[in-house]
């Protein structure tokens, strides 16, 4: 499976009496569709409405991710549709602005003004809260601004509070960047240093969420287990309690987080998935290798057997727990041998789903300039193994839960006529035939069928 794109669209903004439009696409991961959603907050009180044709649009923003492949070419080229959409606007007599958000916005801030001086904002992950005074500026001065320095001030301190109903299950960020600076990849220099927001705005948020009818929670952290926030207690609190208070919250019936580093996978997280009921069945752990070489040139700090002991000890605390995971081939040095260490491991451990891709070289960061770069057809090869091996495990997963009866989360219409669909407790989506007035509750529901990336079932 590839890493997915999201495109926020029209659906629910009411302030009909604004005639001012937004567009924003959003690639990349969960913690850009919140960071898009929370810029969509931000720019409500400037009276602006989200709409999904970017022809209609007085403000147009690209929330981009640099995580792998050609992440910035494909900036540009999104970049050449929007110009040519702001000139035609333009000659409407329709002022339009476009803004790159993001981590390709943080790597390449002056690159994207010096390519496309038509760009009005450059902003990077921890300054969208000043984007309504940065649009005001704009449309003052009308010349381009980029804030991409980290700010002293915290972004949560100024995001408001999400006002509409985001469907019944929502992302949550508590932790943000990352400290770890893994061989392959750009976060800590896109995302910055490791942060965790306090306890009590947390609570507050989820609350929230829960008050406008959220029944699942996603908290959100680049190294969401490394979570160390100040609590209301003055002491630091870890992922695990926080956890437990949130699961004292009487609306909300399940809590998720991603995504987790081995490193901090401590005991006290691991007897949570024991002790908490509304904590889900399901752990997005990523292992990248199952090549101790491999590992150690990643700079992961963990060997495989470590992996496998955490592992043994989730199943022993929570034994139906599922297991997703993330896997990098080709890594530069990756040789057959330590390929083959990553199958035994996925062989050990059996994953319900998982991420796969091949090693993409990122700017900057250590691995790119080794000298044991691995040729892209090897890559190839490698991908297609894994990810056959993968994809029986995936299916394995899904076919032991046909004839069991498990509760499901609906959480909106179906693509067929009169289905509706919802989450597993192990985050597999299951359709079944039913009413819309199920959307928005936990229901039993039988498996019957196992699909291609999905269950179907029958209302028990
Ligand atoms: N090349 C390939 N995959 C990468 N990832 C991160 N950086 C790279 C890279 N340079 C993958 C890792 C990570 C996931 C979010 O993306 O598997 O866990
Ligand atoms: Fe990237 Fe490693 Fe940090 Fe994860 S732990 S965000 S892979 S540097």
């Amino acid at each position: 499976m590839v890493q997915r794109d999201f495109t926020l669209t029209n659906t629910n903004l009411d302030n009909e009496t604004s005639r001012r439009y937004l567009h924003i696409i959003t690639w990349g991961c969960q913690m850009n569709v919140y960071d898009s959603n929370r810029m969509v907050d931000l720019l409500r009180p400037l009276g602006y409405k989200v709409t999904d044709k970017a022809e209609q649009a007085d403000v147009l923003i690209l929330n981009t991710c640099h995580i792998r492949d050609k992440a910035t070419e494909k900036v540009f080229s999104e970049l050449g549709r929007l110009k040519q959409i702001k000139e035609y606007r333009n000659q409407l007599g329709n002022p339009t602005l476009i803004a790159v958000a993001g981590c390709v916005a943080q790597a390449e801030g002056n690159i994207i003004l010096q390519r496309a001086p038509y760009v009005d904002i450059v902003l990077g992950p921890q300054t969208y809260h000043r984007l309504p005074k940065m649009i005001l500026e704009v449309a003052r001065q009308s010349g381009s601004i980029i804030e991409t320095d980290f700010p002293v001030e915290s972004k949560f301190d100024f995001l408001p509070i999400p006002q509409e109903n985001t469907g019944y299950s929502a992302f949550l960020t508590i932790q943000e960047g990352c400290d770890k600076f893994c061989s392959f990849c750009v976060v800590p220099y896109t995302r910055g240093a490791e942060v965790s927001r306090p306890v009590q705005t947390i609570l507050d948020e989820a609350t929230h969420l829960c008050s406008i009818g959220v029944k699942e929670i996603t908290l959100l952290g680049q190294n969401v287990n490394a979570y160390h926030g100040e609590g209301p207690d003055g002491n630091i609190w870890n992922l695990a309690r926080l956890a437990e208070k949130l699961s004292t919250l009487p609306e909300l019936s399940r809590i998720r987080y991603t995504t987790s580093h081995p490193r901090d996978m401590d005991d006290s997280l691991i007897n949570a998935h024991r002790d908490l009921p509304a904590l889900m069945p399901f752990l997005h752990l990523p292992v990248q290798s199952g090549s101790d070489r491999i590992l150690k040139a990643m700079n992961r700090g963990h060997t495989a057997d470590e992996y496998r002991k955490i592992i043994d000890k989730l199943r022993k605390a929570r034994p139906d727990i599922a297991l997703s995971s993330d896997f990098i081939v080709g890594h530069p040095g990756e040789n057959l041998k330590d390929f083959e260490d990553t199958m035994q491991l996925v062989r050990d451990v059996q994953f319900s789903q998982t991420f796969s891709f091949k090693y993409s070289p990122r700017p900057g960061t250590a691995a790119a300039i080794s000298m044991h770069q691995v040729r892209e057809e090897e890559k190839d090869a490698r991908l297609q193994a894994l990810q056959a091996l993968l994809r029986e495990q995936q299916d394995q997963f899904n076919q032991n839960t046909v004839g069991r009866t498990i509760p499901i989360l609906f959480v909106g219409k179906g693509r067929k006529q009169g289905q509706i669909t919802g989450k597993s407790p192990y985050l597999q989506a299951v359709h079944i035939q039913g009413d819309t007035s199920l959307i928005g509750r936990e229901c039993q529901v039988r498996i019957d069928k196992s699909l291609t990336n999905s269950l179907s079932g029958t209302l028990v």
